[in-house]
């Protein structure tokens, strides 16, 4: 006869008996409650999966598993010190050595994607000189109303697609930020971070302009950033700038943990021809350059026309349901949660840097 004991053994034997919140056995149906180990979706899809052909094969067909599997809450920083923002959990910062190898793309549908996902999601645009948030969120001439929490006067960021999201494009006068000095242009990104009425975010996705000048140090200088993920595309993935780029997130004295690189633009697929992958500038380099920094892959993104067409028309394409492009954006997602989660378990709290000068690394006086 099918018991609690022996299920519970047979749990214990198959290793996932920690996981297990509530066991009953009623005749032949078997009540299970369960934890995912990661907040991915696909972890719940693999446990599902895995325990019904575990039960299957060890109790026969005739017992029925009654499965209810939860995600675990992601985890946030153990604890922000320093300069926190409040109600926001992680902090990614989406950063490239060169200009144009499509972060600003691959923020978007990033955002988008963890929204469809389930999760509270804002976008800071960090691009004082070429703003590009409010063309991919098709927010153009939208103003940021002031509104009043706690005593205090906050900006409420813009919202499309489940994205808040709020970027010096939305601003009057932003055509002027293209003559502003490095202090103005962190000053006025220290106000969007801190002076918005962002409420509560799982992630809050930091957009920032090519390289590795004053803007990145002043953001890492006055925000806890949580992890950073580099982009780049095949053909300059081998060069120096994606290592820079990396180095200065690694610097002992900002050490923010990388979690992976994206590759974009990692293969061309025609638009009329969906399977095809051509590699034109030569495939794996990514994988190689990972594997020599020690960071993951997160995900490799075909270069499509209707990328750039849905980036241009401010819908991002990975809102496609059931597209390509949205799959491959949901299991990039994916890995950024699981480098995510590995690193609040693994490392404490990034502290908001103060840096003074630093070889290599100073802000540049302009
Ligand atoms: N995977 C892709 N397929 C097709 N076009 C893409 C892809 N990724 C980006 N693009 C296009 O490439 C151009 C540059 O992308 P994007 O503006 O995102 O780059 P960026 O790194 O943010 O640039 P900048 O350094 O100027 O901030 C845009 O026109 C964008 O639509
Ligand atoms: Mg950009």
């Amino acid at each position: 006869m099918l018991t609690k004991e022996r299920v519970q053994s047979f749990l214990k034997e198959i290793e996932v008996d920690d996981l297990v919140t509530n066991l009953h056995v009623m005749g032949n149906d078997v009540y299970i409650d369960m934890v995912a180990h990661s907040p991915a979706m696909h972890e719940k899809k693999k446990l599902e999966v895995a325990m019904k052909q575990a039960f299957a094969s060890e109790f026969g067909e005739e017992t029925q598993l009654k499965l209810k599997i939860t995600s675990p809450e992601l985890p946030a920083q153990p604890e922000i010190k320093g300069k926190e923002i409040k109600g926001i959990k992680n902090i990614i910062a989406v950063a490239s050595g060169k200009g144009g190898v499509g972060k600003s793309t691959v923020s978007a549908n990033l955002a988008v994607t963890l929204a469809k996902m389930g999760f509270k999601v804002g976008i800071l645009d960090a691009d004082i000189y070429g703003p590009s948030v409010p063309t991919m969120f098709d927010t153009e001439g939208q103003k940021p109303i002031s509104v009043e929490v706690e005593g205090k006067n906050l900006m409420q960021p813009i919202e499309n697609y489940g994205v808040k999201m709020l970027s010096i494009g939305y601003f009057s006068g932003a055509n002027q930020a293209v003559v502003w000095r490095g202090p103005m242009a962190s000053k006025a990104l220290n106000q969007m971070l801190r002076d918005a009425n962002w409420g509560e975010l799982d992630f809050l996705l930091i957009d920032l302009p090519p390289g590795t000048g004053d803007i990145h140090l002043s953001i890492i200088q006055e925000v806890p950033v949580t992890g950073a993920v580099i982009v780049s595309t095949p053909q300059h993935i081998a060069l120096a700038d994606v290592r820079k780029g990396i180095a200065m997130f690694n610097m002992e004295s900002i050490n923010i943990p990388v979690l992976g690189l994206i590759e974009n633009m990692a293969y061309f697929t025609p638009e009329e021809l969906p399977d095809n992958k051509y590699y034109i500038f030569g495939n794996q380099g990514a994988q190689y350059m990972a594997e020599d920094l020690g960071i993951p892959v997160l995900g490799e993104i075909p270069l499509i026309q209707s990328i750039r067409e849905a980036g241009d028309v401010g819908r991002p394409a990975a809102l496609q349901e059931d597209s390509k492009i949205a799959a491959i954006y949901t299991e990039t997602a994916q890995k950024m949660i699981e480098s995510l989660v590995e690193r609040n378990k693994n490392l404490p709290a990034t502290e908001a840097v103060k840096i003074t000068t630093m070889a290599g690394c100073s802000p540049k006086k302009k």
